[in-house]
């Protein structure tokens, strides 16, 4: 016990540690020695698990969708518990971030840029100003506009439509031809707020052109305005109008010339949107004999289990790279050790209700089950159609590969 006159350890302010990345946090904290507090709303903070409550040293409840009044409450409960550090798991939130640590005077992004890490209209605007190779990009605001658009020819086909601002591939339409279009427009535009914060969302509508070929994922970790690059982890998706990751893989099996253009135009997307102190996450597609595209950067840790499929291939701990920084110290971010991890989705082959999930148990391998019997899975054209995964960990990529795939053609998923 720590006697009443020793100051409290420093903590991390994470603002709604619920999250994918929420787990790997509170395991880098403990290992820095870092107290981990966090703020969110009371209705959020009722549904916490148990892992999260156990590890927090306390909690500001607070209006996350309420700016002022979030920045108002989060800095008198960081000015009251010795907070050296902002950190935040959910990209919508990652704006009010900047505005926090600013506030407080810590280690953060630029508050001024920080909406073109999750708007994809200013991040458009943020990666051509810095020359950061983007898909072409329209704003429409109605269906018929959208066919205007496709009509002129001047984005091709296929067209990739989505929201302005949503994750997940909720919304993304990916269309051969005008069929459907006016669909796809609805889907894009259907968002005005995001649960479970009730954070309102702009809900214009892109169209973007199609960007060809094999999809990556590269994480970049800033300290102090400078850059530095995490491993690069392949992304498989669905190939048809929606498209749904299916798996994450690391190594990303590139050459190594490729692996640094991936980091490197990841790390100018990361800095094009005003991260300087704090880990940005950027998917990337390379068009076969051309370079990296960016796809999207989000100005947090990556989703989906990708902080343990790179730390168990790698030795990295994105986490913990996050969380120095944040506290104003270098991360380390040298690989320590050289092995491989592989992450399968289980999608269901239409919508419905579960009857019954078997994923086999094989040596070298774990999975969870996301969505149980009983339970309605929709259609799987958004990452909310996942009934669960199997991750894999191997001495190298293609058979951690394989043994992700094996687990998954051996799994069942009826639905009724
Ligand atoms: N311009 C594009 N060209 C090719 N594929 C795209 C394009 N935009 C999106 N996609 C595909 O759709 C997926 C989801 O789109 P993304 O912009 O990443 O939205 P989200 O924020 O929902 O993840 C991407 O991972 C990629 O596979
Ligand atoms: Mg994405």
């Amino acid at each position: 016990m720590e006697s009443s006159d020793e100051p409290e350890p420093t903590g991390v302010m994470v603002i709604e540690p619920m999250g994918n990345a929420g787990p790997f946090l509170v395991r880098a904290a403990a290992r820095l020695g870092l107290r981990l507090h966090a703020a969110t709303d009371e209705r959020v903070h009722a549904g916490y698990d148990p892992w999260l409550t156990g590890a927090l040293a306390g909690v500001c409840l607070t209006e996350l969708a309420d700016t002022a009044r979030a920045l108002d409450d989060m800095e008198a409960y960081c000015r009251a518990h010795r907070i050296t550090g902002v950190a935040v798991c959910w990209e919508l939130l990652t704006p009010l971030a900047a505005l926090l640590a600013a506030r407080l005077g810590l280690p953060g992004n630029d508050p001024l840029r920080a909406k073109a890490a999750r708007n994809k209209i200013t991040m458009a605007e943020a990666f051509r100003a810095a020359g950061v190779p983007v898909p072409a990009q329209v704003v429409v605001a109605t269906a018929e506009q959208a066919h205007d658009v496709a009509a002129s020819g001047r984005l091709g086909w296929p067209l990739v439509v989505k929201p302005a601002e949503q994750g997940g591939s909720w919304g993304v339409s990916v269309l051969a031809g005008p069929d459907g279009l006016d669909a796809a427009v609805a889907a894009a535009g259907r968002f005005t707020r995001a649960e479970p914060h009730g954070l309102p969302l702009d809900s214009r509508v892109l169209l973007q052109s199609y960007v060809a070929g094999e999809e990556f994922s590269a994480d970049t970790v800033v300290h102090d305005g400078v850059p530095y690059p995490l491993p690069v982890v392949r992304k498989d998706t669905t190939a048809g109008r929606y498209r749904v990751e299916t798996g994450h893989s690391c190594p990303a099996g590139l050459d190594p010339g490729t692996v640094r253009a991936v980091q490197d135009t990841a790390a100018r997307a990361a800095v094009a949107v005003g991260v300087r102190n704090g880990i940005a996450h950027t998917e990337v597609k390379i068009p076969p004999g051309g370079g990296p595209v960016v796809i999207e950067t989000g100005a947090r840790l990556p989703g989906d289990d990708i902080c343990e499929i790179v730390e168990a291939a790698t030795g990295v701990s994105e986490a913990a790279a996050y969380l120095r920084v944040v506290t104003g110290r270098p991360p380390r971010i040298a690989p320590t050790r050289d092995a491989a991890a592989a992450l399968r989705f289980l999608l269901p082959d239409r919508a419905g209700v579960v009857e019954e999930v078997v994923i086999p148990e094989v040596p070298g391998t774990h999975s969870r089950i996301d969505i149980r019997p009983g339970q309605r899975v929709p259609e799987p054209a958004d990452s909310s159609g996942r009934v669960g995964h199997v991750m894999a960990h191997a001495a190298c990529v293609d058979e951690a590969r394989r043994l992700a795939g094996q687990v998954i053609a051996d799994s069942r998923v009826k639905v009724s």
